[in-house]
This record gives structure tokens, C-alpha cells and sequence, in this order.
């Protein structure tokens, strides 16, 4: 028995590993249920009982070599296939990278947390929309000139299908869910077919407000607005509303803040007028209430859209409109500290 032992632990010691699938052929042929090992255990029986002390050790030690050798052989191969498959090097110097935000999604953040303060919920809406919400539920009729005001770019020259050109579609479909009262903000981005300049793209973004209850009236409309104006530029800013047209707004408005660069004393960021528009508001049209299964006679609301990179620009005072696309880091790393 011993010498079977012996020769088995010289064969084992010399058994070729050098993958898996010998390790495997390994394991067969030693520890498998049919292997030699547990075989040598089944002949334990006719050892003399003089000698079964020495052997049984022996037997032992024989097994726990093999199993111990698997055991190394099989984490060995893991760590191989980890290291292969793996992309991460930890030899690599950290360097001293620190993402940031881009200043759109600093802004966005910061005008979401300003109307959250008031009570509005955050929502968000397809990309891709229809002309129902798109347009005609905002009171856009068919070949209305209106349409034209904003240059929309249409899927598969489908013209029922389109990348949204603003996110007032979002307040059609937080409207048709019906909820009652609504208070609602819709970030976004929005899409017009618009020669890109230092001025315009053709990607761009937008916040729309929309607020309905009974009994909302205009004055609720000014001061949520004017709250937002002081958080957003500072205490000392002004607004001021100008009357203006917009086919889902009845009354409709335009609404300017003092110039936060020269306090409206007149300067080139707002042309020396001493103010700056920022966004579009108004009371919203009854027939859209109606389009979207709300009971205009008894519900008003009020309803405001603004874009980001116009606001983002007075307030980093950015010149150019196509920074914001082109993801030059020289320009994103100014606002890395801001979050
Ligand atoms: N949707 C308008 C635009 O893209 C902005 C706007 C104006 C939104 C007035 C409104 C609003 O909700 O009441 O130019």
C-alpha cells in the first residue's frame, strides 16, 4: 500500500497542467468519485490493522496534496482570465482629472431647484413627437403662419411625425393624464432646422413651466416668475413684461430682467436697453384646457418657456451659442469647480 501511495504522489508530481482542461483531466483521474485516490481509500479496508495508523496518515496527506494543488492550479487560472479580459490598469497614474458638469445641465439644475422650492414637479417628455401635441393641441391650427415660426424637422418625411421644437409639448401630455391641480416643470432639449451661428442651433434647450387650478390668474403668473428672476440673478433684479403672441397663450407675454451685467445701466450684453428677454409666458388659451380634457370654466392656468443657453450665456457671459455643442475642454474645465 505504501508503495502504491508513493508512486501515485510521483506521478501526481508530475502530472502536465498547464490550462483548464488538463487541470480538469486532473481531477478526474485523482479525486473524481472514480478516481485513483478514493480507490486507494476502498483497498484502506485490507491494510493490517498494525500498519493503518502510518497509512491512513499517508492516505491523507495525499489527498490534501492533490486537493490543495487543484485548489492553487484553478484560482492561478481566474486571476489569469481576469487580468486578460480586464481593461482596468492599476499601474496606471491616477492623473489629476476631475469631471464636471457642463454648464447647460448646471443651469438646468439650478433653475429646477428654484421652481421645486415653489412646489412645481419635475417632467419630461418625448423627443419625438407628434403633431397632436406638438402642435395642434397647443392651438396651432393646420396651415396656421404660426407653424412656420418654428423651422421643424419631421421623421421620414412623415408629417404627422417630428423632433420636438419645444417642450411646451410636454404640458399636453401632462395635461391629458388629467391630474388636477398640474404644477409642472419640463426640462428638454428641442430641435429646429436653423442655420447654426453664434446666435442659433439647431439643438438647443428648454424649460417649460405650465400651473393649473381654479382661480390662477396673471398676478400669480408675475410673482412666481419674479421669484425666480431674484433667485436666479439676484435681489436686485427687475422684470418687466411686454406683450407678445403665441398661439397657446391668451393673454401671451415676453418677459425681460433687468441686465445683471451693467444692473441696466446699458451695456453690450443688452444692447444698451438695460434689459434682457428670457423667456416666453402667458395665461394658457381656454381652447387648449379644452383640447386636452380640462374643463376651461373652471380651471385656468398659466404657462411660461424658457431657454437655457440664453440664460446660461447672460450668466457666464458666453458670447457664442456653439461652445455649448462642441465640447472643447479648455471651455468645459472654467466651470469644473461649479456643481
Ligand atoms: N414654446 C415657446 C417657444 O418655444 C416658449 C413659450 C412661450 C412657452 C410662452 C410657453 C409660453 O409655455 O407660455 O418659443
Amino acid at each position: 500500500m505504501k508503495e502504491k501511495i508513493d508512486a501515485l504522489l510521483h506521478e501526481m508530481e508530475h502530472f502536465e497542467v498547464s490550462n483548464t482542461e488538463s487541470l480538469e483531466n486532473f481531477r478526474l483521474k485523482y479525486l473524481s468519485k472514480k478516481g485513483l485516490i478514493p480507490a486507494l481509500f476502498a483497498d484502506f479496508k485490507s491494510v493490517a490493522p498494525e500498519e493503518r495508523k502510518t497509512i491512513g496518515i499517508l492516505l491523507n496527506e495525499l489527498k490534501t496534496k492533490a486537493q490543495d494543488f487543484l485548489k492553487e492550479k484553478q484560482e492561478s487560472f481566474e486571476n489569469q482570465i481576469g487580468a486578460a479580459t480586464s481593461t482596468l490598469d492599476t499601474t496606471l497614474p491616477s492623473g489629476h482629472f476631475r469631471g464636471g458638469r457642463h454648464p447647460i445641465s448646471i443651469v438646468r439644475k439650478e433653475i429646477n431647484s428654484i421652481f421645486e422650492r415653489l412646489g412645481f414637479v419635475i417632467s419630461e417628455g418625448p423627443e419625438i413627437e407628434d403633431d397632436f401635441h406638438n402642435f395642434s393641441a397647443l392651438n396651432f391650427p393646420p396651415e396656421h403662419p404660426a407653424r412656420d415660426m418654428q423651422d421643424t424637422f419631421f421623421i421620414h418625411k412623415n408629417p404627422d411625425i417630428a423632433l420636438r421644437t419645444h417642450t411646451s409639448s410636454v404640458q399636453v401630455r401632462v395635461m391629458e393624464q388629467g391630474k388636477l391641480p398640474v404644477r409642472v416643470i419640463a426640462p428638454g432639449r428641442v430641435f429646429r432646422n436653423e442655420a447654426i451661428s453664434a446666435r442659433a442651433h439647431c439643438i438647443f434647450h428648454q424649460i417649460e413651466g405650465l400651473y393649473i387650478d381654479k382661480d390662477v390668474s396673471f398676478a400669480d403668473l408675475k410673482q412666481t416668475l419674479y421669484y425666480f428672476a431674484q433667485e436666479f440673478f439676484g435681489k436686485e433684479t427687475r422684470i418687466r413684461f411686454r406683450p407678445s403672441y403665441f398661439p397657446f397663450t391668451e393673454t401671451s407675454a415676453e418677459m425681460d430682467v433687468s441686465c445683471n451685467i451693467c444692473g441696466g445701466k446699458g451695456c453690450n450684453i443688452c444692447k444698451y436697453s438695460g434689459w434682457v428677454e428670457i423667456l416666453g409666458c402667458g395665461m394658457v388659451d381656454p381652447n387648449v384646457l379644452d383640447s386636452c380634457g380640462i374643463d376651461s370654466t373652471i380651471y385656468t392656468g398659466f404657462a411660461f418657456g424658457m431657454g437655457i443657453e440664453r440664460i446660461t450665456m447672460m450668466k457666464y457671459q458666453i458670447n457664442d451659442l456653439r461652445l455649448f455643442f462642441e465640447n472643447d475642454l479648455r471651455f468645459l474645465q472654467q466651470f469644473e469647480a461649479m456643481q
